[in-house]
C-alpha cells in the first residue's frame, strides 16, 4: 500500500519521533531545522502494537527511538521500517541513543543465545544508518561488528557530562564504580578538571555486586559516581555505601543511560545518594543533560 505517500520525491530528511521521545526529537529537529512528525502507537489489551505513521513523507526519514525496554519497540521499529520501505523511502536513519540487547555478546552458559549478534543483524536489515550513544560493548569494540553493512555512528555523551560537572562549580572527586567505567570517568574528568579514579567490582548476580573503592582520603569529600548505565542501581548504591563508610560528605550520581529498572531509584535513595543526574538518552525524571548538540553533529556528518 502506498496510497498515502504525499511527498515521495522529497529528498530533504524529516524526523519521526516515537512516543516517549517526542521532546528529544523536537529538540533535534529544531537544531537541524528539519520537520518533525509523531508516530503514534496504540497497544491492544494483549500489548500487541498498532503503529500509525505520519502522512508527511520523505525519501530520508530519521527515526528517533531509544531502545530501552526494547521488546515492544523492536516490533514497532520493524513495522515502521517495513512500511516506509513499501512506501518507497530510500534511506532510514535510526537514532537510538540507548541501544538495547548489547550485553549478551557471547554464550556464557550452554544454550544461551548471543542476542547482540541477532538483534544487530536484524537492525541492519531494517535501517541504513544507526546513531547511538556510548553503546554497552564489552568484548567487541566496534558497532560495525555488531550491525553489519550499516553506516554506524557512535556518539559519546562524555563531553556534555564533563561540561555539566564544570557548571556545578564545586570541588568534586569523580569515581567510576568499576574498571569498565574508566573510559567515561577519564573523559568527564578531563573536561571538568576534577580528579578521578575507578573502583573494582565483582558481580555475583543481577542484583548482587561487591565494590572495592580505591585508597584515597574520602573524608568530607563530595564524590560524583560516573557510569554509563544504571539498571538495578546496585552498582552505584554499593559504591556509595563504601564511600560514606570511608567518610565522604556527599555522594551524587551522573549517568548516561538512566534505565532504572524496577525499584532502582529507591535503592539509590536508601544508599543516601543525594543527586542523580542523567542524560536524556532515555526519558527519565532524572534527565538533566541534553544530547541534542552531539546527535545533531552526528546527523550533519551523514547528510
Ligand atoms: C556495567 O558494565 C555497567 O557499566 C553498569 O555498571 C551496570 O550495568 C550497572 O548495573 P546495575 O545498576 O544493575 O548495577
Amino acid at each position: 500500500m502506498s496510497a498515502n505517500i504525499t511527498t515521495a520525491d522529497n529528498s530533504s530528511p524529516c524526523i519521526y519521533t516515537f512516543p516517549m521521545y517526542k521532546q528529544q526529537g523536537l529538540d533535534l529537529a529544531k537544531a537541524l531545522n528539519l520537520p518533525c512528525y509523531d508516530i503514534s502507537i496504540h497497544h491492544f489489551p494483549d500489548k500487541e502494537s498498532m503503529v500509525t505513521l505520519p502522512k508527511e513523507k520523505s525519501n530520508h526519514i530519521i527515526l528517533y527511538l531509544s531502545l530501552d525496554y526494547p521488546n515492544n519497540k523492536l516490533i514497532e521499529l520493524l513495522l515502521t521500517s517495513k512500511t516506509l520501505r513499501q512506501q518507497g523511502c530510500k534511506r532510514i536513519t535510526l537514532i537510538a541513543p540507548y541501544l538495547g540487547y548489547m550485553r549478551q555478546d557471547m554464550s556464557f552458559h550452554s544454550g544461551e543465545v548471543i542476542s547482540q549478534q541477532i538483534i544487530g543483524q536484524w537492525l541492519s536489515e531494517l535501517v541504513d544508518d544507526v546513531i547511538t550513544v556510548d553503546p554497552h560493548l564489552h568484548r567487541i569494540n566496534s558497532l560495525d561488528a555488531v550491525i553489519p553493512n550499516t553506516n554506524n555512528q557512535t556518539v559519546s555523551a562524555c563531553p556534555n557530562l564533563g561540561k555539566f560537572v564544570k557548571t556545578l562549580n564545586k570541588k568534586t572527586y569523580l569515581l567510576g564504580p568499576d574498571e569498565e567505567s574508566l573510559q567515561w570517568v577519564k573523559q568527564v574528568a578531563e573536561i571538568s578538571g576534577a580528579s578521578y579514579s575507578v573502583a573494582t567490582k565483582q558481580r555475583h548476580s543481577d542484583t548482587l555486586v561487591d565494590i572495592q573503592i580505591p585508597e584515597y582520603d574520602y573524608k568530607n569529600q563530595h564524590i560524583i559516581l560516573i557510569d554509563d548505565v544504571i539498571s538495578t542501581g546496585h552498582t552505584v548504591a554499593q559504591a556509595a555505601i563504601k564511600l560514606y563508610s570511608a567518610g565522604a560528605k556527599q555522594v551524587d550520581v551522573l549517568v548516561t543511560h538512566a534505565l532504572f529498572a524496577k525499584d532502582a531509584m529507591d535503592i539509590l535513595l536508601n544508599a543516601n545518594i543525594k543527586n542523580v543526574w542523567s542524560s536524556d538518552s532515555i526519558s527519565h525524571k532524572t534527565n538533566s543533560i541534553s544530547l541534542t548538540n552531539l546527535l545533531a553533529d552526528s546527523i550533519k556528518k551523514i547528510t
